[in-house]
């Protein structure tokens, strides 16, 4: 029969075995999804072979039209997870309109998903700046220079602005820019699915109605 072209060989059976393997361990016992996410993300940056904190940030606009993308997961605690973005973008603009998100990390490397719904809030200007200045120079300097999701009339234009932006700061400090934040989404639901053999997969299951709530943990057919 013709190979699909979607569908890939089966995976290498060592490789499938030592996955299902770590994924055999129970968790079903837990009771702090924070925990089990630190876990989780720990593992992923031992094996995935870049962007382990890479998840997908879904948003709505105000016609309730949904919105998806990647972005890079900067911290995370109890009080939820945090990314940094240019809040004029279409996600800046759609979480003024709807300040409700969902993530979903998928690890390839330990076929693991994480699917988070929240409230999202942005952080304060400390915990920005701090941030920001943590970052490389010239991604500071980005910052200034990007319009993000605007129309940009060529990659020559894009350069313009990040010299003008380099020659106006000089040698010195580069500040935040007032449109550049972080965003906190504070979980009200959280998954952790683990693929176990013939799909017969592991769904757990964290939700609350409100974040003043304590979690109630579930167990799903896959
Ligand atoms: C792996 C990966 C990580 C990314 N991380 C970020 C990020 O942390 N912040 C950000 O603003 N854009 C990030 N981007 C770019 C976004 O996916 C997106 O193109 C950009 O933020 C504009 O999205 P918007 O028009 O929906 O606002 C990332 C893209 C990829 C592929």
């Amino acid at each position: 029969m013709a190979q699909n072209p979607i569908i890939p060989p089966s995976p290498d059976g060592d490789e499938y075995a030592k996955a299902h393997e770590a994924n055999a361990a129970e968790i079903f016992t837990r009771e702090d999804p924070f925990a089990l996410f630190g876990e989780w993300l720990d593992a992923a940056k031992a094996k995935e072979p870049n962007d382990p904190n890479a998840m997908a940030l879904a948003t709505a606009d105000r016609d309730g039209l949904p919105d998806v993308r990647m972005v890079l997961l900067k911290d995370f605690d109890p009080t939820g997870f945090v990314f940094y973005t240019n809040t004029q973008s279409a996600k800046g603009q759609q979480l003024d309109d709807n300040a409700k998100a969902a993530l979903c990390f998928h690890w390839k490397s330990l076929r693991r998903q994480v699917r988070i719904r929240g409230l999202v809030s942005r952080v304060s200007d400390e915990e920005a700046d701090a941030y920001f200045h943590s970052r490389h120079r010239d991604s500071r300097i980005g910052a200034w220079a990007s319009k993000q999701s605007r129309p940009l009339e060529s990659r020559f234009a894009l350069e313009k602005q990040v010299a003008k932006y380099a020659a106006k700061f000089g040698l010195g400090a580069v500040p935040r820019p007032e449109h550049w934040t972080g965003y906190r989404i504070t979980p009200i639901h959280l998954e952790f699915w683990r693929d176990r053999p013939f799909r017969l997969h592991d769904r757990m299951v964290f939700d609350r109605k409100s974040t003043d709530l304590p979690w109630t943990v579930t167990r799903l057919y896959p």
